[in-house]
């Protein structure tokens, strides 16, 4: 046999990691965790535990202490006294603790990544080469947001105390994710672990004391999901943070609805993995594997989803059963092994389950010969082929080792086939001609796209999903706005809506011609479906005019309209400037009509309204000149290549305008929404309509494509609802009373649209309160896309 006959065939020996160390700290937790409370370690009120095993082996590692209510209430007080004085320190005394912190991870990352990978089933490989390593740099990363908040983020402060609930698949790196934000801009946090994987986030938590973390900031609940349900619910808490299922996601959504907290959701996928023929197949092929088997397939950005381009479906089909033969399951903490445990057998059953469902519906099963340890909770790397792209395990987030794939023929098939799902988290792209990758990644319907590679994540780079893959950025710059909120907000007295005035039956005699206002809906002007009116009457009760008075048809009429109008979205930046500031010009042009009208709806006196005008005019010109400047960056993160991080349009918005200023309130909401490229259908004041649909001229004569700007007026509240349950409307901006928030923000949870609602009085003649970048940030939503390089 010659040498490379022997290097061929030789096969690997058990390469095992030691666990004495986290054995013996383990031991240390004396058989039962306790909770870490304001610094201190306490034992669960409830005096309830449960067992936590290794899936490796299914041997007990201990019993984890169940939260209660108490436990969580003292938490949330504990976190509270802390909040104040945290974030009154500078920044650089913060950025201090964050970086001791990273330094303490980095100096335990051997204990950490076998803690981890006992308790997790995840091969040590992983743990020592990627979850800890992110780890820590997320906590370096984000001691120079701590340093650098007084600075750049001058005009932001902490929201409070932030509930933060994890998953099992990425324990440590999601505590980071969540806690390194979090504290760097002044937040104190209660994070609850996911009930399978609670024991790194106490060798954490052990970590804050050493760094001499002041006590509150970082505190540390264990227990299921009902003690999740119990920090959702406090009243203490500003803000959730969630990571996990889109199912308990939505729940969230409907729990936190109407209280005022923050929310930001990263929930599941089924990600496409998309193959060209001018893919370099064997490198495609190992993205396939870092795609579906890393992490056992138990990631929510898995690329779960293979479609490859018919012309080379049998070759790379082949070769990819061919790597299959080579994957390794076994003992996570043998340094071999490809293919850690699935981490508890009810995940283990759900796995099982989804595939023989997958075969029953007409898939082809295929695994590697080489089978499974027979003890510990394993499942074998998957494919499914000749799937349909309708089947459940082309639909269902399988969260397993288990890859489906299907075929198609050209780019837009690929397209069409890639956002054919409700998620919308992330996809790969592989092709060797990078003009077609860079051309298909923006028309992919979610947050993160990697070009030839698959999995990349860092610190400096946001991480976040379209659709019900849920709302809000993880990481990068955009990540920090979930963890604080404009100075301002903080003293802004809340909406008070006034009671409608009543007509005298006097007519006001304004000179204006007697009509009523209909809808705007598609470029052209629509008559109420239900046949209705409502009267717009002066302060002093006389009758100024009439508008229609919308219905839920009305909307879908609006929406329908806006979503065909998708040549808006992808327009340049330069048009959409240009007819920015074409309506600011024809709005200019007409100014003393709108301050006459504005003054017999409101009684305020003409310079009043003139000033309204002038401001609104103002304003268009600054998203005219916002159109072309609120741009994307370019992330250099740790590896050969760029992240082209790109502000995409949220797609089809909804506005409920505020009440007053009826003008200014309108354009200031409607214009930063369609300089961004989203396609708007606006529910303006309702006692200021007029204001609006006079509007409809300025917007004809200003070359708005049809159906970009959809105006619908009526009774704001009950269009506000209608807007939050169609399903096909992706976003809603509501400015108004709490109560209508709530139930909009509870309507949402069908589709997960992003919501935000503004129950507090802004001044909008403030150019800090009535325009900028929150309104931007607000309107588009991040895509990272990444582009390695190198030979
Ligand atoms: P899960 O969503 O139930 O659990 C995630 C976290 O939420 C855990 O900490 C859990 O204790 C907590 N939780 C559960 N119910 C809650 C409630 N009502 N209120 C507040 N917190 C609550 O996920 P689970 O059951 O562990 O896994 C089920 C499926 O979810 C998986 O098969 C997978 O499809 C998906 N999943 C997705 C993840 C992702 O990163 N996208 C992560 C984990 C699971």
């Amino acid at each position: 046999m010659s040498i490379a006959e022997i290097l061929d065939t030789m096969s690997y020996g058990p390469a095992p990691e030691s666990d004495k160390e986290a054995r013996a700290w383990i031991k240390t937790l004396g058989g039962e965790t306790k909770l870490f409370i304001g610094g201190a370690w306490k034992k669960a009120k409830t005096g309830e535990s449960f067992e936590t095993t290794a899936p490796g082996s299914g041997e007990v590692l201990v019993r984890v202490a169940q939260a209660g209510a108490a436990d969580v209430d003292a938490a949330v007080k504990a976190a509270a006294k802390a909040q104040p004085a945290w974030a009154a320190l500078p920044g650089h005394q913060r950025a201090r603790y964050l970086y001791a912190l990273a330094r303490l991870i980095q100096r335990h990352s051997r204990l950490f990544s076998v803690v981890e990978t006992l308790d997790n089933g995840k091969p040590i490989r992983e743990t020592r080469d990627i979850d800890i390593p992110l780890v820590a740099r997320h906590f370096y990363h984000h001691a120079g947001w701590a340093q650098l908040m007084d600075g750049e983020l001058a005009d932001r402060e902490a929201l409070g105390v932030c509930g933060q609930i994890i998953p099992w698949n990425f324990p440590l790196l999601m505590l980071a994710w969540k806690i390194a934000p979090a504290i760097a801009l002044g937040n104190t946090v209660v994070l609850k672990p996911a009930e399978y994987t609670s024991l790194t986030a106490l060798l954490f938590a052990e970590m804050c004391q050493k760094a001499g973390l002041p006590e509150g900031v970082v505190n540390i609940i264990t227990g299921d999901g009902a003690t999740g349900e119990e920090i959702v619910k406090h009243p203490g808490i500003a803000k959730i943070a969630f990571t996990g299922s889109t199912e308990v996601g939505r729940r969230i959504r409907g729990a936190t609805a109407g209280t005022g907290k923050s929310l930001t959701l990263e929930l599941g996928g089924k990600s496409p993995f998309i193959v060209f023929d001018d893919a370099d197949l064997d490198a495609a092929v190992e993205g396939v594997v870092d795609a579906i088997w890393f992490n056992q397939g138990q990631v929510c950005c898995a690329g779960s989803r293979l479609l490859v381009q018919e012309s080379i479906h049998d070759r790379f089909i082949a070769k990819l059963k061919a790597r299959m033969e080579t994957l390794r399951v076994g003992d996570p903490l043998d340094k071999v092994i490809d293919i850690g445990a699935i981490v508890h057998p009810v995940q283990l059953e759900r796995i099982r389950s989804l595939v023989e469902a997958g075969v029953k519906e007409g898939a082809t099963l295929h695994q590697p010969k080489a089978g499974i340890p027979g003890k510990g909770c394993f499942y074998p790397p998957t494919l499914l082929t000749g799937v349909h792209p309708a089947s459940t395990v082309s639909r269902v987030e399988i969260f397993g080792p288990v890859l489906v794939a299907t075929t198609f023929r050209t780019p837009s098939e690929a397209v069409e086939l890639a956002n054919n799902t409700e998620y919308g988290l992330a996809a790969s792209i592989w092709s060797e001609t990078l003009s077609l990758a860079l051309d298909i990644a923006p028309k992919l319907k979610c947050g993160v796209v990697w070009v030839n590679g698959t999995n990349m994540f860092d610190a400096g780079v946001g991480f976040g999903g379209y659709k019900e893959s849920g709302f809000g950025r993880e990481g990068g710059r955009e990540g920090l706005s979930a963890y604080s909120r404009p100075k301002w907000l903080a003293k802004a007295k809340a909406i008070v809506e006034k009671p409608a005035a009543q007509a005298t039956g006097d007519v006001l005699s304004t000179g204006f011609v007697d009509r009523t206002a209909k809808f705007y809906v598609g470029g052209k002007q629509a008559r109420p479906d239900g046949g209705y009116s409502r009267p717009i009457v002066s302060p002093s009760g006389a009758l100024v005019g009439e508008v229609g008075e919308g219905n839920r048809k009305d909307i879908r009429n609006a929406v329908e309209a806006a979503r065909k109008a998708t040549s808006w979205s992808t327009a340049s930046e330069h048009n959409r400037a240009q007819i920015l500031y074409y309506i600011a010009e024809n709005l200019d042009a007409r100014a003393g009509e709108f301050a006459d009208r504005l003054a017999a709806m409101t009684g305020q006196r003409r310079q009043d309204t003139m000033r309204e005008v002038s401001a609104s005019v103002s304003r268009l010109f600054s998203y005219g000149a916002w159109a072309d400047k609120y741009e994307g960056a370019v992330h250099k993160p740790p590896m050969r290549g760029v992240a082209l991080a790109m502000n995409e349009p949220v797609g089809t918005l909804g506005i409920v305008c505020p009440e007053e200023p009826g003008l200014l309130g309108f354009v200031s909401t409607f214009a930063p929404a369609i300089a961004l490229g989203n396609r708007v259908v606006v529910v303006p004041s309702a006692s200021q309509a007029l204001a609006a649909t006079d509007f409809y001229q300025v917007l004809e004569t200003s070359d708005v494509p049809d159906g970009v700007v959809n105006i619908v007026t009526g009774d704001r509240d009950a269009l506000a609802l209608d807007l939050a349950k169609h399903e096909e409307v992706d976003g809603i901006w509501y400015f108004g009373t709490a109560a209508t928030a709530g139930a909009i923000e509870k309507a949402s949870s069908g589709n997960l649209k992003q919501v935000w609602t503004e129950q507090v009085q802004r001044d909008w003649f403030d150019a800090r309160q009535g325009e900028g970048r929150e309104f931007l940030a607000r309107a588009t939503q991040v895509k990272n896309i990444w582009v390695p390089y190198g030979e």
